[in-house]
């Protein structure tokens, strides 16, 4: 095919997709989730998904706290102790640095409100950074009366291009480097290790955010050095929502606390985090359900494989189509990618916002039954493509032929529409 900027792409690039992934009964993997058949689920990066295996042993530890809650309660951090030691095996990580935290946001939140003021009061993010984080970031840096600095770092860039663009920032006055480990809007790794490594040397705290790491990465904690990680499984290890770590490593991890005081103030930490008022713990006791469901069935290597294959597909089949339409490449140079999600640039006039992005997702939901993640990064838009263990080519070519050419009609109308405007 020959592009309107000269350059060819072909059409046998186009490799063959990963053959379907079945459960142990012959039928489809998706039959395992209560995803709507009738909506394509090409997003599993920004809320999970939740098989039934793990919805269903959710509802057995509700019924079983409903049937007692007197004995349910003071019961509870033993229990919460016990499952730590299963999710810290999954992510590489020793239970004794792992707390459970409800979200990703709320370890962040929980190292912003535990961190001590040092020297500038600097705090290091990077351009790629997830916005409530980086936001709160901001607000530790007013609350300390210093300032965040930005790294930026080129979407192409490779591990010493981006390392060097973080390093760059960080001075005298770095109180603290927040960098992530699989970015959202653009997923991409960022070196954390060598970041980790470094900073450890010159005695700056590293904060990974983790969030998208459990389940795309194999033990995302093993070997890292950094003071603070936060991390779903909730996302791609498909736990029940609210499901989250913090692992802190090194002596700051003293000063860290549950964001609800609880009668577990006066233990160490993580044990402190075990109690946490009367809440709804029983997503942390059906994490493990769900980690054993794609371990057992598939085994988590050969399912991150099938993701990763399936994402390339996906990115050369959208990629393709989107390419054919506009005349321009639409494929995207990403500097450290990840396995399991990819990004192709969308028709010019498309989510030049992350505004413009969440609306485009509400909008093909709507009217194209697809649940599709648009992000938006340096004012160019991409779909983020997400494949896990449910999903199939078929998923992919639909998006291709079914929507991209009404996405393509919807860029017309918005570039007419800042013509005019
Ligand atoms: C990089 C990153 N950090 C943090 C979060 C926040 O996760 P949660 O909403 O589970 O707290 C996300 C969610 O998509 C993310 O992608």
């Amino acid at each position: 095919m020959s592009l309107a900027d000269g350059s060819h792409v072909s059409e046998t690039e186009v490799t063959t997709a990963p053959r379907p992934l079945l459960l142990a009964d012959g039928r489809p993997a998706a039959r395992a989730w209560s995803l709507d058949p009738a909506l394509r689920h090409l997003n599993h990066g920004s809320f999970g998904a939740v098989p039934l295996a793990a919805q269903q042993r959710q509802n057995e530890l509700r019924t079983e706290m409903e049937r007692a809650p007197v004995v349910w309660f003071p019961e509870l951090p033993a229990r919460l102790a016990a499952a730590r030691v299963a999710l810290a095996a999954f992510l590489g990580a020793d239970p004794g640095d792992l707390a459970l935290v409800p979200n990703a946001s709320a370890g962040v939140s929980v190292v912003y409100a535990g961190l001590e003021r040092r020297r500038g009061g600097e705090i290091v993010v990077t351009d790629h950074g997830y916005g409530a984080v980086t936001m709160g970031a901001e607000r530790l840096a007013r609350r300390w009366g210093g300032r965040v600095r930005t790294a930026r770092v080129p979407l192409d860039a490779d591990e010493e291009g981006a390392y060097q663009a973080v390093m760059a920032e960080v001075g005298e006055g770095t109180a603290l480097v927040v960098a992530d480990q699989i970015t959202s809007a653009t997923a991409r790794r960022l070196p954390v290790g060598r970041l980790g490594t470094e900073l450890r040397r010159r005695g700056v705290p590293l904060l990974v955010d983790g969030a998208h790491a459990p389940g795309l990465i194999a033990a995302p904690l093993d070997g890292l050095t950094c003071d603070f990680w936060a991390g779903n499984l909730h996302k791609w290890g498909c736990a029940p929502r609210g499901t989250a770590a913090l692992v802190a490593r090194g002596p700051l991890r003293d000063a860290l606390y549950p964001l609800i005081d609880s009668w577990g103030a006066h233990d160490p930490y993580p044990d402190r985090f075990d109690q946490q008022g009367t809440v709804d713990a029983t997503h942390y006791l059906a994490a493990a359900t769900a980690l054993d469901l794609v371990g057992s069935t598939w085994g988590w290597p050969a399912a991150r494989r099938y993701m990763d294959e399936l994402a390339g597909y996906a990115e050369q089949v959208v990629g393709a189509a989107v390419t054919r339409l506009t005349g321009t490449d639409a494929r995207v140079d990403v500097g450290m990618p990840v396995p399991g999600m990819r990004l192709v640039r969308l028709p010019d006039g498309l989510a030049d916002s992350r505004l413009a992005a969440d609306a485009l997702r509400d909008r093909a939901a709507a009217e194209l039954g697809v649940e599709a993640a648009f992000t938006s990064f340096g004012g160019v838009g991409y779909v983020r493509l997400s494949a896990h263990v449910y999903n199939t080519a078929e998923d992919y070519e639909y998006f291709a032929e079914r929507c991209v050419p009404v996405l393509g009609e919807w860029a017309r109308a918005a570039r007419e529409r800042h013509r005019t405007s």
